[in-house]
């Protein structure tokens, strides 16, 4: 049956809701009222759809997080059932310290379509469209991977720029990248966005490699489900307590690697809005009236990608004025 295709622009007034709400807080060196601030916002928005959802993809299991929980229910409960993947504010760090590619972001596809990821670190690898199939693998070693890009980009590694988190823990991944002669464009925060990069020539990005959260893993997959692209996953467990809460969440092979369609399936529909200026969005600004927003708006049945820039006027919209401030 697919999913109800309106949802896809009902998405788009809920990260905008997220985004205006956070965007009062960029800069301000406030991680937590950042989130808080969104993830209100977002919720109340999300309350407002004719929908029996289910969050999926979420701020964390129920005894950690008090709103957006993982199998919190949402929406008036009229409608279709459907599973929701969610990041009110992907980037916490960068909304505090004023820096790029902020983002507030959600995902619906039908009951059951994603993978129900706990809250622990994903190996990710990521391209865009148009290579061949299983171009690159998380199986394969950097250099082979870059080399096999290369030549499906008919260009040489030199020219290809890899997209990797700024963490201590991919020393080893950024030193083979190099080795083997590719470009690095390191990231504080922020993979969602960084895989999505891929996706988009402007952003000079052409792979995204390394380990960041897998709720952002399921969150990129539904993107590039949309957009198009290649991306494997594979959950890394540290500890037993994450196998445990893993188990909790059906999960029973710690080892697999999860292919595109096994993190995001069937019909999704995919909503971000810029909360900072980034490589795809522009962030929210404010205007002598009240403020504007950009969203990028996808479908995975359709392909449609649909930017919607949206001018707020707060007299007129006194909600959102409210959560500007
Ligand atoms: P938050 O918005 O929750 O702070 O996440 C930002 C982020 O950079 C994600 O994009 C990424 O997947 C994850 O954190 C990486 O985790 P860590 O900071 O622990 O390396």
């Amino acid at each position: 049956m697919g999913i109800d295709r309106n949802l896809a622009l009902e998405g788009a007034r809920v990260t905008e809701a997220a985004a205006v709400a956070a965007a009062r807080l960029i800069g301000r060196g406030n991680e937590k009222d950042a989130d808080q601030a969104a993830v209100d916002a977002m919720r109340t928005a999300l309350n407002a759809l004719d929908m029996a959802g289910t969050v999926v993809i979420g701020e964390g299991e129920r005894d950690e997080a008090p709103m957006l929980y993982i199998g919190e229910r949402v929406g008036t409960g009229q409608g279709q059932k459907i599973d929701i993947a969610l990041d009110p504010l992907e980037g916490t760090t960068i909304t505090a310290k004023g820096a790029p590619n902020a983002l507030a972001v959600i995902a619906f596809a039908e009951a059951g379509k994603f993978l129900n990821a706990p809250d622990v670190y994903m190996d990710k690898i990521a391209i865009g469209g148009g290579a061949p199939k299983d171009c690159v693998a998380l199986g394969e070693s950097p250099a082979t991977n870059l080399r096999n890009l290369a030549k499906a980009r008919k260009c040489e590694i030199a020219d290809l720029v890899a997209c990797i988190l700024d963490r201590p823990r991919h020393e080893e991944l950024i030193a083979k990248v190099r080795e083997a002669g590719a470009r690095i464009q390191l990231i504080g925060d922020g993979d969602v966005s960084g895989v999505i990069a891929t996706t988009r020539a402007s952003t000079g990005v052409d792979i995204y490699m390394g380990q960041g959260g897998a709720p952002e893993g399921v969150l990129a997959a539904a993107a590039l489900r949309c957009i198009g692209g290649q991306m494997q996953g594979k959950l890394i467990f540290r500890k037993d307590d994450e196998r445990r809460r893993a188990a909790k969440l059906g999960i029973k092979d710690f080892d697999k690697i999860y292919t595109l369609e096994e993190m995001a399936a069937g019909d999704v529909l995919f909503s971000a809005t810029g909360v900072t200026d980034g490589w795809m969005l522009d962030g929210v600004k404010r205007t002598a009236t009240g403020c504007t927003t950009q969203t990028i708006v996808m479908r995975s049945d359709t392909g449609t990608v649909r930017i919607i820039e949206a001018n707020h006027v707060f007299a007129r919209k006194p909600h959102l004025a409210k959560l500007m401030g």
